[in-house]
């Protein structure tokens, strides 16, 4: 490479770094045209690279006449490099800019390259494009300032986790992305075996085995900022293809593993947002559940839910009568036993209008519930929805739910796991109505949740699912009792609670983990309890089977979801915005195409035949 002294491309500063004590310097900027002013005399650049924003000026009586030539042919998005003298701006600081009190007077221009009409500017002051020309030009995009400042901070938060993890002992390996199919949770993709005929790899949904390996070889404590691969339908959350902080830790207990994280999250909020988080307080699943009817629950703002099933047992309404009989017989917390939830609204008889109110019935139907059941208080008693029906339990509720006059109370019946999640889900919307949501920065609620169910029934299939995945252990005070279940006990299985742990932040979850099996007969019985024969259990995972009888340290660990943590620390809602190129609520990538049709001589080479023409692409 050419860096001789009249190298063009030999910048003295970037865009950003210029200030009063360069005045007289003579300097080499190189970038993008932001914008351009002609004012007669003169003329005025933004010229724009990812550390900032510079001005320079063109002076028609005093320049050359071949710089001011050129500078007449520029457009936005022109790629130049100039030198010049850099002087206090003339027209008065601009307080916008980092280096707003200067500016440069070109002496020298080149126009490195031109570009062709942009399809938008990438200034973060002109209004921003549809996502999809977005997506589609991203080059485009990522110039503007906020994705630069944001691929800025996802690089910082990398490096303090390397940092800190790197400070404790954690080593950084990597781990296989062609791998196998695990039942992890979520579909998988597949890659066909061009030497192996009719085998696939599955790419990773995690680097959950590898890691645990990672422990039974000594490795001690593990870290990896990896991508996994969960084929499933993307959110404003989520992606197919995301990145995780991934952490194992040898020789310790939950305390052990939650510490080390907390301190984690400490000292990133302290080093990329200056906040002094403090002690994160823990909650159990269960009371999550009955609080605030979700596994990860926003503590920005009040609302608690309380189960009022004894006093709705006495009400002469046929609802609740319905819900209540469902599964009488089964425990308290059983997912079918009926139950009748509440939600105190502070101050609602006003805000939630009778149109808003009707909204939650149709759309709790979308969570299974019959519908949302409204009443106000007012100083004369219960009004509208089902007043009548509990008007005589007025006192009894009023006291279980410290209902105010002003205040509306909604209700959902149902069996537990349907009324619980409506009103978790209800609870949050009501927030939202009630403009109850801080905005972003103004409060950062950080929570452990634990004490999670070991297994779930999958409502679809009527069988176990791991809660968080079939590796994780029974918490250590039930070892010995989930060894002793019976298989077949349902409402036994259900109480198990294991070593699991998520961190939740404003209501997201931004990690999960737990402490592990390291036993293999505890390892083989939650296999079986999720319907794997002993045969089948030996196909997928004898490799696991086999380390685990090889002298396995008790272990655990977690995994961030890094682009989430972005999110947060960003202020954004959309996952795309913290991801270089992300894919598309339908999977696709706009820039490049993928995915894209293959050969038929490919599939032939890959052993893959092709047995059906797939519907023509929209
Ligand atoms: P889990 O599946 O809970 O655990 O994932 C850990 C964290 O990753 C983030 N996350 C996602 N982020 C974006 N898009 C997705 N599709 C997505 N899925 C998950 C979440 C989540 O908390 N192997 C275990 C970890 C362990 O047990 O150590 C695992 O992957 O923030």
């Amino acid at each position: 490479m050419s860096t001789t002294a009249a190298s063009p491309y030999r910048r003295t500063h970037t865009c950003g770094a210029l200030r009063p004590a360069d005045v007289g310097r003579s300097v080499l900027l190189c970038g993008w045209v932001n914008s351009y002013r002609d004012h007669g005399n003169l003329i005025f650049v933004d010229l724009r690279d990812r550390f900032g924003i510079t001005q320079l000026v063109f002076d028609r009586e005093d320049g050359a006449h071949e710089v001011q030539e050129l500078a007449d042919r520029l457009r936005n998005e022109d790629v130049i490099s100039v030198s010049g003298k850099v002087r206090i701006r003339v027209g008065g600081p601009n307080p916008k800019l980092a280096t707003g009190e200067v500016e440069v007077v070109v002496g020298a221009l080149h126009i490195l390259n031109k570009t062709v009409a942009p399809p938008f500017l990438p200034d973060d002051l002109s209004a921003l494009p549809n996502e999809e020309l977005r997506l589609t030009h991203r080059y485009l995009d990522l110039r503007r300032p906020r994705m630069q400042q944001i691929l800025g901070l996802r690089h910082r938060v990398t490096k303090i986790a390397r940092d800190y993890f790197d400070e404790n002992g954690f080593l950084e390996i990597e781990t296989p992305v062609l791998y196998k199919s695990t039942p992890e949770g979520a579909r998988e993709f597949l890659v066909p075996s061009r030497l192996q005929p009719g085998e696939w790899y599955a790419l990773p949904q995690s680097p959950q085995l590898f890691k645990q390996i990672l422990m039974i070889a000594g490795c001690d404590r593990y870290l990896q900022i990896c991508r996994c691969f969960r084929d499933e339908d993307p959110r404003a959350d989520r992606q197919a293809e995301f990145s995780q902080i991934d952490l194992e830790m040898s020789f310790v207990q939950r305390e052990d593993v939650m510490a080390m994280m907390e301190g984690f999250a400490r000292r990133l909020w302290k080093e990329a947002l200056g906040i002094e988080v403090p002690p994160i307080r823990r909650m159990s699943y269960r009371e999550a559940l009955e609080t605030y009817g979700i596994d990860r629950p926003d503590l920005r703002y009040g609302l608690p839910i309380a189960d009022i099933s004894e006093i709705a047992r006495k009400a002469d309404f046929k609802v609740f009568q319905d819900a209540l009989i469902k599964g009488a017989d089964r425990p308290r917390f059983s997912s079918k036993r009926g139950v009748v939830k509440a939600l105190r609204v502070p101050g609602g008889a006003e805000k939630l209008t009778r149109k808003i109110t009707d909204g939650y019935t149709e759309w709790a139907k979308t969570f299974g519930a019959g519908g949302v059941a409204v009443v106000k208080l007012t100083p004369a008693g219960f009004e509208t929805g089902i007043a009548k029906f509990i008007e005589p339990l007025r006192a009894e509720l009023t006291a279980a739910l410290s209902l105010q006059p002003g205040d509306t109370a909604l209700f959902v019946a149902d069996v537990y796991s349907v009324a619980t999640k409506t009103m978790g889900e209800l609870r949050q919307k009501v927030a939202r109505d009630m403009g109850l949501v801080p905005e972003w920065g103004k409060a950062w609620e950080f929570l452990w949740v634990i004490d999670f169910p070991m297994f779930e029934k999958n409502k679809d299939t009527g069988k176990w699912v791991a809660s968080h995945h079939p590796f994780t252990a029974p918490r250590h005070d039930q070892q010995a009792a989930f060894v002793a279940a019976p298989e077949s006990d349902e409402d036994v299985i259900e109480s198990m609670v294991s070593a699991g742990y998520d961190l939740v932040l404003n209501g997201s979850e931004i990690a999960g983990g737990s402490v592990r099996i390291h036993d293999p007969a505890v390892q083989s019985k939650v296999f079986s309890l999720l319907g794997l024969t002993p045969q089948q259990a030996q196909e997928k995972f004898s490799f696991l089977l086999d380390a685990l009888k090889f002298g396995a340290p008790p272990h655990g660990g977690i995994a961030f979801g890094l682009d989430r943590l972005i999110m947060h620390l960003a202020g954004t809602e959309n996952i795309r915005d913290v991801i270089a190129f992300p894919k598309t609520q339908t999977g696709a990538d706009l820039m490049t195409h993928a995915p894209g049709p293959v050969t038929s001589a490919q599939l032939r080479d890959l052993h893959v035949a092709s047995t059906w023409t797939p519907p023509a692409k929209k």
